[in-house]
């Protein structure tokens, strides 16, 4: 399978490190030049990149095009490039519906979209597609948890809940920082923070959500630590906040 990328940002970096560095794709991969710095750090590091600055000729040389514009440039990029009736073209642009890339890319007519994530790289995280494809499930699962998504209106949602990945960051952020400022060396913060975090997302791997409560009131002493922070943030509103934000995303998105 040929592949080609049109969008060197951050998250066809990711994605195509993954692919190669975990996942073992040793076919050409075909990457338009901008961003340069990325397209050009691609090419240094793995030596079946190959950098192409006109983005019609990556179309003409591959049988997978991956589209990685922000979505106000992706429909206007599609505008500028013919297709052929074989190809595929997979977009990551969010918000950007089929329809309207099925316009701009006829004779092409397997469209699809995914929502990588920068964890991806490391050969790890979901990967939820709209429509499924057994062809591209198959490269997928080698940098992530394919999850296939048979309806557009679903698949927004997915978009909507990977809003949350900064949160998250920032969470274990400000445990580290508060470790620091009760006299914890940096390093040692950090260390504890993100290992932390890291232990109890694997423990909860594939249990479902009232499952996860079962975990989060076990871990609970009555009257304990755990219990004091999880009823203070409760109370507080952050987890109904947090499902009102979700919606608003949601609502952004679906408009
Ligand atoms: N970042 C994520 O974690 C993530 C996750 C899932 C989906 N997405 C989606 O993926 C898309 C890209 O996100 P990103 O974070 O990677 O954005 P980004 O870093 O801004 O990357 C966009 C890239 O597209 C390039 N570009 C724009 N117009 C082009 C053209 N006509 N020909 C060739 N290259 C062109 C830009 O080059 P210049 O720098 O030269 O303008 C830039 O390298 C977005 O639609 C986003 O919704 C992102």
């Amino acid at each position: 399978m040929k592949i080609g990328f049109i969008g060197i940002g951050a998250i066809s970096e990711h994605v195509i490190t993954g692919l190669i560095q975990t996942g073992g794709f040793d076919e050409i991969v075909v990457v338009s030049e901008r961003s340069s710095h990325r397209s050009a750090r691609l090419a240094d590091r793995f030596t079946n990149v190959e950098v192409e600055p006109d983005n019609q000729t990556i179309v003409d040389r591959v049988d997978v095009v991956f589209v990685a514009t922000l979505p106000e440039q992706t429909l206007e990029l599609l505008d500028t490039l013919s297709f052929r009736q074989d190809q595929v073209i997979v977009s990551m642009a969010a918000i950007v519906s089929v329809e309207q890339i099925a316009e701009k890319v006829h004779p092409a007519s397997r469209i699809h979209r995914l929502i990588p994530m920068p964890p991806n790289e490391l050969g790890v995280g979901p990967i939820p597609i709209y429509p499924s494809c057994p062809d591209l499930a198959a490269l997928l699962s080698q940098i992530g948890t394919v999850i296939p998504v048979e309806d557009q209106q679903q698949f927004s949602t997915f978009s909507a809940s990977s809003a949350l990945m900064a949160t998250l960051f920032e969470l274990v952020a400000t445990n580290a920082r508060w470790l620091e400022s009760k006299g914890v060396a940096a390093e040692i913060a950090s260390q504890y923070s993100t290992a932390l975090f890291h232990s109890l997302a694997t423990q909860s791997k594939e249990l479902r959500a009232e499952e996860l409560r079962t975990l989060s009131t076990d871990c609970l002493t009555a009257g304990g630590l755990n219990e004091q922070v999880l009823n203070a943030t409760r109370d507080a509103g952050w987890y109904k906040e947090l499902e009102a934000e979700l919606d608003k995303i949601l609502d952004r998105i679906s408009s």
